[in-house]
């Protein structure tokens, strides 16, 4: 991992960061949402939605992490703008949600990843994630997803 922290602050999420974390999504994640789903989905755990933000205050990455079941965090989106890649924010945002959900308590972290997302099945195996489960068409193109998951000790 690189020794130098990455030039960019982690903060929680605003409104006036969609347009700029919708723009990340569609080219990392080929997904589009409602610009209303970030917020609904950051109201009910506030720090599992992790921003980290240049100098300007402009988002390059985010990961938005939520608990639907049970002492469970689940990792939901998580990406970082192509230009800001491979400098250490990735690391940054996974090392620091971890904490995050241990300090709530919760037992396990789960996401899911496209089958054919190899940069991210490895960045996950080395935070200790494993597949779980196969998810037969689960991305809206069709393809199969993986389900990771870790246990939180
Ligand atoms: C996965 C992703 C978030 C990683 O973010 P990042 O900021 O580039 O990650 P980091 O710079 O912190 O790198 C973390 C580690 O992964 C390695 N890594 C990252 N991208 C890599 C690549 N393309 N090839 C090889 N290694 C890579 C780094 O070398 C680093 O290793 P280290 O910890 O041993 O130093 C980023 O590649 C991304 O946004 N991808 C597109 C969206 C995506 O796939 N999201 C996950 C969907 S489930």
């Amino acid at each position: 991992m690189p020794e130098d922290r990455p030039p960019v602050t982690l903060r929680g999420f605003r409104p006036s960061d969609v347009p700029f974390i919708s723009a990340i999504v569609a080219d990392a994640l080929l997904e589009h949402y409602d610009p209303g789903l970030y917020p609904s989905l950051s109201a009910e755990w506030p720090d599992g939605f992790l921003v980290a933000s240049d100098p300007d205050e402009v988002p390059v990455g985010f990961l938005l992490g939520v608990s639907q079941v049970d002492r469970e965090a689940r990792v939901l989106m998580f990406a970082v703008d192509r230009h800001h890649r491979e400098i250490g924010i990735g690391n940054l945002l996974m090392s620091t949600f971890l904490d995050r959900s241990r300090a709530r308590g919760f037992r396990r972290a789960t996401l899911e990843v496209r089958v054919s997302n190899a940069t991210a099945i490895r960045f996950y195996a080395r935070y200790q994630y494993s597949v779980v489960d196969l998810l037969k068409g689960y991305y809206s193109d069709g393809e199969n997803g993986y389900q990771m998951a870790r246990s939180l000790p």
